[in-house]
């Protein structure tokens, strides 16, 4: 099935080439320069031939000169030069002790590997390096793509075996990013679990290791596939020097973060060498994920710009102009398992009613499922429910003027179903050996061939015959017992590969056949959000947690890594089914508006007020949802670390306009709410200042200079618990 080459992606988009970068190479020096944006990135090929990193960070003047790569002498006989030498991309072999990023074994037992420089090219914003092993006839190919807007660099590793003979990887990385010689960083990284997702957490950097890593099966909430390394724990927003990355993979995968003997911060990526193994058959050639990483003098609000507008220009579907998101409303918490034509019908009009877009109907219209026991795997419309399939429903969708959206869990397979009852040994499992359920399922094995056509039939038919505008593709458990035992056994450790490559295959194949569908990725929440299946999927579901309180820390800890512009927000009902907390609807919208809005609620249950509250809130989103979702992000107040109050700032790309939203979680001992210092303004501009809800402070003039709105601030009214409000600033003169 593997084709000679096997990738770890397939690009969707090109973008243009811009001219604010460059890549030179000195042929004296033999020194390679990368300039973009406000970084530059510097290595040489040193007199071993390794390739040495010279330097990462901010943009160095055009007359700055390098001169060769020189390696490092070892530390002591027990840290020889191999691990003291800053490289590239350094396979296992002589006496490495540091990560490596690729460890192979051949058919004779020899598992040295050495890499050496051979050749490059370049071609506009693309760098590729040849490396060869000094005796064997096993090439990497680096290669490096710089972004001209953002200075973010994509790098990947393409490991050729030209023997004759099989070998396997045991471990391969995108490469290694190395930081200039510092002993004062400190990582941040996302932790979390289901419902509780996105933690942004921190430590000093010290010698020894830090490994982020998923050894699930895909993503994984525990930890997700982003750093950001800072200098002097500086907890400025928006000063100060950030290094930054994040892989672009679905599957188990891992991080590294190494201070080494001589105090150099390494950081290598790819995926998981827990368990790994892909036999790589003479004449073929696997290639490593992305990893992206940059730098940003801005602090790590900077970072997180920067990554968003990267996102928006050149990872989604549809980028360089990836669409808004609608406005849309999903019967999950409304209806559970108990969807049916009438049921649903009766939630479209109403959502209609207050300017709702999409509507999408969740889990329960197909095969058997009453409940999470049955039905996964048999996806036909159920009778019972939907007597006359789907099109009855999707026509009145649309006759209320919104599009209709679906929900599929499609890697998954209740034992309960026609289709395990047919073909038990499509699930991944040892022969033999227990088969663990998780929420009463197993994991498809989506890397052999007759589940990955069974797959891609089911929701090609689907979307064929019927007009689907949206599909949520969930995705409900962690994998246990990853066995594939159709293949031979060296074989069957590359279903950790293969299984990846087959989704993205699967949602690239279905996107180019039905291009006008949009497809969220949900996995029990927020656990398959990475800069991977971003490249197929238009927007994410962070959590299943829909409490608008908790989830301002959700969404603050999502979008240091990731766009609101793709971060789904459910307004639900209160009290939360999560933790029965009792929250103003004013409150719960203006918590989801900070990203892409959505309505959860049970429509059924609503008075006349929170229609009126909800159109109006709607209304208003829909004039400021373009500066939400693609504007730049200013974390005023983080919600984090018991802060008693939170507020975002968002401010268009031209500056023209400008949103913030302020929430007091309660108040204490008398004290005012913070004055609101706004960022990202023209300071000589004047701007109009305009409520949402009417708790600006009245003192505030309506037109003042941008100067005015960040030095002088602006004073909310809020006052008691959980409060929240939000205003607007639009340009009225340059
Ligand atoms: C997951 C999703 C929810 C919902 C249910 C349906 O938990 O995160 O939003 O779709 O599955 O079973």
């Amino acid at each position: 099935m593997l084709l000679a080459t096997a990738i770890f992606i397939a690009p969707l988009c090109l973008r243009a080439q811009a001219q604010t970068s460059s890549i030179h190479f000195d042929k004296q020096t033999k020194v390679f320069r990368i300039d973009a944006a406000d970084v530059s990135y510097i290595f040489g090929v040193n007199e071993n031939k390794q390739v040495q990193t010279l330097y990462w960070g901010k943009r160095l003047s055009a007359a700055d000169t390098f001169a060769a790569a020189k390696s490092a002498p070892g530390a002591s006989s027990s840290d020889p030069s191999i691990d003291t030498t800053r490289q590239e991309f350094v396979a296992w072999g002589g006496g490495l002790y540091v990560e490596p990023d690729l460890k192979v074994t051949f058919p004779d037992g020899n598992r040295d590997l050495v890499l050496q420089y051979v050749s490059h090219t370049i071609t506009g914003n693309h760098l590729t390096l040849q490396l060869k092993d000094i005796s064997r006839e096993v090439y990497v190919e680096l290669q490096y793509e710089i972004d001209p807007e953002t200075g973010i660099l994509r790098r990947s590793a393409e490991v050729q075996n030209k023997t004759s003979l099989p070998l396997t990887i045991e471990q391969i990385a995108s490469g290694t990013w190395t930081l200039p010689r510092a002993q004062d960083y400190r990582l941040r990284y996302l932790t979390g679990r289901w419902a509780g997702e996105w933690n942004l957490r921190e430590q000093a950097i010290q010698p020894g290791k830090i490994t982020l890593e998923s050894r699930r099966g895909s993503t994984g909430a525990q930890n997700n596939p982003w750093f950001a390394i800072d200098r002097n724990s500086s907890n400025d927003q928006d000063q100060g020097d950030v290094w930054f990355g994040a892989l672009g993979w679905s599957g188990s995968w891992q991080i590294n973060i190494e201070q080494d003997q001589i105090q150099q911060v390494r950081v290598t990526g790819g995926p998981n060498s827990f368990d790994f193994g892909y036999r790589l058959a003479a004449g073929e050639s696997l290639q490593s994920p992305y990893f992206y990483a940059g730098y940003s003098h801005d602090g790590i609000g900077g970072a997180s710009r920067l990554l968003h507008r990267f996102e928006l220009a050149s990872i989604l579907p549809g980028a360089s102009h990836p669409k808004l998101r609608p406005v849309l409303y999903n019967s999950w918490e409304a209806t559970g398992f108990h969807v049916d034509e009438a049921g649903q019908e009766a939630l479209a009009e109403k959502a209609a009613s207050i300017g709702v877009e999409r509507f999408v109907v969740d889990d329960g219209w197909f095969g058997q499922r009453a409940g999470d026991h049955a039905g996964l795997g048999d996806w036909y419309v159920n009778p019972v429910k939907f007597p006359h399939g789907l099109k009855p429903l999707i026509d009145k969708v649309h006759s209320l003027g919104m599009d209709f959206g679906l929900w599929i869990e499609p890697e998954m397979v209740n034992p309960d179903s026609d289709l395990y009852r047919k073909h038990p040994d499509w699930i991944l499992n040892f022969t033999g050996r227990p088969r663990s359920q998780g929420r009463h399922q197993f994991v498809l094995n989506l890397a052999r061939p007759d589940v990955r056509e069974y797959v891609f039939n089911f929701i090609d038919k689907l979307l064929e015959e019927n007009d689907i505008a949206f599909l949520k593709w969930d995705y409900n458990r962690n994998w246990s017992e990853p066995g594939w035992p159709a293949v031979s056994p060296d074989e069957q450790k590359k279903v950790y590969v293969t299984y990846t490559q087959n989704l993205y295959s699967i949602l690239g194949e279905l996107r180019r056949k039905h291009p006008k569908v949009e497809i969220e990725s949900c996995s029990g929440g927020g656990s398959r959000v990475d800069l991977g299946i971003m490249r197929y999927t238009d927007e994410v579901w962070p959590s299943d947690n829909t409490d608008a309180f908790d989830r301002l820390k959700i969404q603050d800890g999502f979008t240091y890594a990731y766009t609101p512009g793709v971060m789904m927000s459910w307004v639900t009902d209160t009290p939360t089914q999560i933790n029965h907390r009792m929250l103003s609807l004013d409150y719960r919208f203006l918590s989801s508006m900070q990203g892409s809005l959505g309505i959860g609620a049970n429509l059924n249950d609503w008075k006349p007020e929170d229609f009126a509250t909800a159109k109006k809130m709607v209304s208003r989103y829909k004039q400021i949802r373009e500066v939400v979702q693609r504007g730049s992000l200013y974390r005023l107040i983080s919600p984090g670390d018991g802060s008693e109050q939170s507020v975002t700032e968002t401010v268009s790309q031209d500056q023209t306009q400008a949103v913030a939203f302020a929430f007091l979680h309660s108040s204490e001992m008398l004290y005012p709410f913070p004055r609101i210092y706004l960022r990202g303004l023209k300071p000589d501009a004047l701007y109009r200042i305009e409520t949402l809800d009417g708790k600006l402070a009245g003192d505030s003039p309506a037109v003042a200079s941008g100067a005015f709105w960040m030095q002088q601030g602006v004073d909310v009214d809020l006052k008691g618990d959980f409060q929240a409000a939000a205003f607007t600033l639009k340009i009225v003169s340059q």
